[in-house]
């Protein structure tokens, strides 16, 4: 199983304008893991998510996915082993209709017409949105254009899951779905997001982000009960882990 591993050690990134927006990260997550990459806004997050399918790649120290240390040469297979759902919808989906947009991907591996039909319609199933196969992707709703993201991806069968904040613009329904959804998906998964709620259900692992470096790393139940780290790291305790109002319990 050692081929599924996630290894990062020692990132760095800075952008063009000398943003230094990932600064000495390293950890190590193993196959069947579901960890939560969390942080305030501009933490780095994104940026360290978007080195894990080889989409930016390493200014020094390394990713490794599995066998592979991710270089240009390896960047094919990596992709096929991690399916990256980017924080905006817009930078997964760019052909003219919902279907041709998740076929694109099962097309490019060169798999049969007839296996690209079938996992086009499962990928549509699994995120409810078979209705939209013939729209296009540009003139769908926020929250219809994430789901459409999620179905190519999961049309992939990616043995990794790298996600950017994949409940924002969803309705609660359309969240409980996905939760249920991400939840059934045995593989690894890492996620990035402010759903801390959402953390609880899927993430037994928490990794804290603040300006480019990890202040915690540890089980997600421990992580969310240190006032003083969520304080620091301009986190707010999930809803569930707040007290109520009427009676001042904590519901867990
Ligand atoms: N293309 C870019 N050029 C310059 N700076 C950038 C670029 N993209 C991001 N940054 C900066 O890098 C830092 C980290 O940004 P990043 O998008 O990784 O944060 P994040 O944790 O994903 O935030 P959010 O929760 O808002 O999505 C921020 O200071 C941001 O302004
Ligand atoms: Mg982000």
């Amino acid at each position: 199983m050692s081929h599924h591993i996630v290894e990062v050690q020692n990132l760095t990134h800075t952008y063009p304008d000398g943003t230094a927006a990932v600064r000495g990260i390293s950890f190590r997550i193993h196959h069947g893991e579901s960890v939560a990459v969390v942080g305030a806004n501009g933490a780095g997050k994104s940026t360290l998510l978007l080195h894990l399918n080889g989409y930016l790649t390493p200014q020094s120290g390394t990713v490794r996915i599995g066998d592979f240390p991710l270089t240009r040469e390896t960047l094919r297979d990596i992709r096929r082993t991690v399916g990256m759902i980017f924080q905006d919808p817009d930078d997964q989906l760019f052909m003219p209709t919902v279907y041709e947009d998740v076929a694109f991907g099962p097309l490019n591996l060169g798999l049969p017409l007839e296996e690209v039909e079938q996992r086009v319609q499962k990928a549509l199933m699994r995120v409810g949105v078979e209705h939209l196969r013939e729209r296009p992707p540009y003139k769908l709703s926020g929250g219809e254009k994430r789901a459409v993201s999620i179905a190519t991806v999961l049309a992939m069968s990616p043995d990794i899951l790298v996600m950017d904040e994949p409940s924002s613009n969803l309705d609660p329904r359309a969240r409980r779905t996905l939760i249920e959804l991400l939840a059934g998906f045995q593989h690894t998964k890492i996620i990035a997001t402010h759903d801390l709620d959402m953390v609880l259900d899927l993430c037994s692992r928490t990794i804290v982000i603040r300006e480019g470096q990890i202040m915690a790393d540890g089980p997600t139940t421990e992580i969310f009960q240190n006032d003083q780290l969520l304080e620091e790291c301009h986190l707010e305790k999930p809803m569930r882990m707040q007290a109520c109002p009427l009676c001042n319990r904590p519901s867990i």
